[in-house]
């Protein structure tokens, strides 16, 4: 198909239908319906509909099919529409929820829910996933931090590769491959006081040396679409920003793909106050280049005349419409209107015990062990009591799991029933206190609903809600026995109040389709936990933003110093640091050294230490490289994390674990927005997380 010629024959209202996108009940209640609902809500006739590029959510291969095929039999041009959907961590099999996913530290697991959700969503003729959401995000009161890989901007760009490679695989063209659309572009997790769609005010420095990163690890990993945010950025809206989308996007990033707004956020412009009206919405859409307009329909209603107008040219619009043609043909539907769509498949594949296996082994690895005083593993001989909300409760998938039937999933009484000696299990209403002490152990299921995290589910209160505190100090009060608590949560939680009331606590996030199983196997040791927190558990909501990568400040923190940097009346560190999470095994590093106390610009420097654990278990451990530049053009971060390792031990073993550092892992962003490395001394940092580390220092020099 030769695209510059197909383009020739559209009509200029066609090329402007082809940066539409509407939903799909458009065209199955289309045939002879009035100009109700939607349509009328969107303000565009039915023969626009027949003109418009794409889909924004289907629910199984027979509708995609009934779509493409009404749309194909009515329009003049028989483009096919293109489909699009959140597919965020999985369609029918449910993974862990992405800070849960990233939790793992895992890229191989990362890599392998992306292919999976693929392979699965592509059988319903979903072609787009809006995925990853590379999000830094520092406040957990954001309810969308549930959707990130968490506050460190070297995890965003690796984690986003890999899940833009199993998405992608060996090409969209392939009907078990879907094209990544990386969102959202740029730093909407900075929305003031973790409220959603809030105000965003950062340094251009700030947005390259943090908030870029994730964008561009999707990139050039090879991701065919990016999403703008709702967010401003230096007072413009991210969809018509040309700063962002010009010169940063398709200048610094070098980016080739389609640019689509986020739902509605073109129209939105006008109520951020900088658009007067739906016509100059539009207009500044096309100059900011901005491909695929999501859920509203200024373009169709306004380019035309805009055209006329000479407020833009048609060489605007052809240059806009080819970037989703070439969309279109990369994802082969030219050659299959219906790429992927299979009923048949879409059955056999979906919900799989094959994908459900590996949504046990995913899980396993993404819960946190956070506490644990002697208590797990346990037996499957001890008595068990499991109370709480979570512990007859299916609903662990979490946001963004609008496919995956929850109700197939095993609750944790299902699954300790089986596995476990359990003799009492409550919901946490009217408890049996006799029955309770009965118990050798009483393992506490608590947390937020899968409502409390998400898209515009911000909390200013980050404690257990639903009274849960109250709960598990009555338990407390009234038992003995040892307390494990079971978290289910969408964000970091302020733990402080409870922390000392429970003998164990084990992060589960929200673990999707087999979270009952997966936690039933770390109570029982079967698997050793092996996840580490990708964002820091705050004390309280007054410390917030807490994060480990934070830059000094002229005055310290100093334990004897009265004019330093720290609170009055709380502790300045995190309850948890990035980078935490225990093990049934205990590590020790030793050795930290390196290969030369110092570094030529073209030379690399062998950084190695020594791990040991100590235990008779076999276990895996995130061991993890921070450096920091003692001078630079520009303040640097205290420490930042430039690579890590997830490796295996046996019992006993010891493993030397080598880390490579070049000048490419010193090198940072001046004033001037050039990425520079200076000769002076550095100092890196080994640990199983970002507060416990050993150091070593040497320096640089910038001569070859
Ligand atoms: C969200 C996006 C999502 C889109 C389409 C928006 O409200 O911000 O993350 O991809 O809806 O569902």
């Amino acid at each position: 198909m030769d695209l510059n010629v197909l383009l020739k024959t559209l009509s200029l209202d066609e090329k402007i239908g082809q940066l539409m996108m509407v939903p799909p009940h458009l065209f199955i209640q289309s045939s002879d319906t009035e100009l109700m609902g939607p349509l009328k809500a969107l303000g565009i006739s039915k023969a626009d509909i027949f003109k418009t590029g794409s889909i924004l959510g289907i629910g199984s291969a027979q509708e995609m099919i009934d779509v493409q095929t009404i749309y194909l039999e009515s329009s003049r041009h028989k483009i096919p529409l293109i489909f699009m959907a959140d597919i965020i961590h999985g369609y029918e099999t449910i993974f862990p929820v992405p800070l849960g996913l990233a939790s793992s530290f895992n890229e191989d697991l990362l890599e392998m829910v992306a292919q999976i959700s693929a392979v699965e969503a592509s059988t319903a003729g979903i072609q787009v996933t809006f995925a990853p959401m590379v999000d830094l995000v520092r406040d957990p009161r954001w309810g969308r931090v549930v959707e990130s890989f968490g506050e460190d901007s070297y995890l965003a760009k690796r984690f986003a590769a890999a899940q833009v490679r199993g998405y992608q695989g060996d090409g969209v063209d392939k009907p078990e491959n879907i094209a990544a659309c990386v969102k959202h572009f740029a730093a909407y997790g900075l929305s003031e006081a973790g409220k959603d769609y809030n105000t965003v005010d950062l340094s251009r420095l700030n947005l390259f040396q943090n908030y870029l990163s994730g964008f561009k690890g999707a990139i050039d990993a090879g991701a065919k679409l990016v999403m703008t945010s709702f967010n401003i950025f230096e007072g413009m809206p991210a969809t018509i920003n040309k700063y962002l989308l010009q010169e940063v996007l398709r200048g610094s990033l070098n980016y080739k793909g389609t640019i689509i707004s986020d739902y509605a956020s073109l129209k939105e412009t006008i109520t951020h106050g900088v658009k007067s009206n739906e016509y100059e919405a539009a207009v500044a859409g096309v100059h900011a280049g901005l491909n695929i307009e999501m859920a509203t329909a200024l373009y169709i209603k306004n380019l035309k005349d805009a055209v006329e107008n000479g407020d833009i040219i048609e060489e605007q619009i052809d240059a806009l419409v080819m970037d989703v043609l070439k969309l279109k043909k990369e994802c082969g539907l030219f050659d299959n209107p219906y790429k992927g769509a299979s009923i048949e498949k879409e059955k056999q594949l979906v919900h799989a015990d094959v994908h459900l296996d590996k949504a046990l082994s995913v899980a396993q690895e993404s819960i946190v062990l956070l506490k644990n005083r002697d208590l797990l593993p346990i037996n499957n001989q001890t008595k068990i009591a499991l109370i709480g909300r979570y512990a007859n409760n299916p609903n662990m998938n979490g946001p963004w799991s609008w496919h995956g039937s929850k109700h197939l999933n095993n609750t944790l009484s299902d699954v300790f029933k089986k596995d476990m000696n359990l003799i009492y299990v409550n919901d946490g209403s009217n408890l049996d206190y006799e029955k309770l002490k009965a118990a050798d152990v009483i393992l506490i299921a608590s947390g937020e609903n899968e409502k409390d995290s998400g898209e515009a589910h911000s909390k200013a209160n980050i404690k257990l809600p639903y009274n849960q505190e109250g709960f598990i100090k009555a338990v407390r009060d009234r038992t003995t026995q040892p307390i494990g608590l079971l978290l289910f949560n969408g964000r970091p939680l302020d733990l402080s109040n409870i922390v000392d009331d429970v003998d164990a606590i084990v992060e589960c996030f929200f673990p999707g389709s087999m979270g009952a199983q997966a936690i039933s196997n770390i109570i029982l040791g079967k698997v050793n936990p092996s996840a580490k927190l990708t964002m820091s558990f705050p004390r309280s909501v007054g410390q917030i933003p807490v994060y480990y990568n934070h830059l000094p400040t002229g005055r310290p923190f100093h334990p004897h110093g009265e004019y330093t940097s720290f609170y009055l009346d709380l502790d300045h560190t995190p309850l948890f640091p990035f980078g935490y999470g225990l093990s049934y095994c205990s590590f020790k590093y030793d050795n930290f050294r390196c290969s030369n106390n110092r570094l030529k610009m073209n030379e690399t420097l062998i950084v190695s230490v020594d791990v040991t654990n100590r235990s008779n278990r076999i276990g895996k451990e995130v061991i993890q490289l921070y450096v920091h530049d003692h001078f630079a053009e520009v303040s640097r971060p205290l420490k930042q994390l430039i690579d890590f390792k997830k490796v295996s031990f046996n019992p006993y073993e010891t493993k030397t674990i080598e880390f490579i550092v070049t000048k490419d892992n010193l090198q940072y962003y001046d004033g001037n927005l050039n990425l520079r490395v200076d000769s002076g001394t550095f100092s890196l940092m080994v640990g199983p997380n970002s507060s416990d580390l050993q150091k070593l220092e040497f320096e640089f020099f910038k001569e070859v």
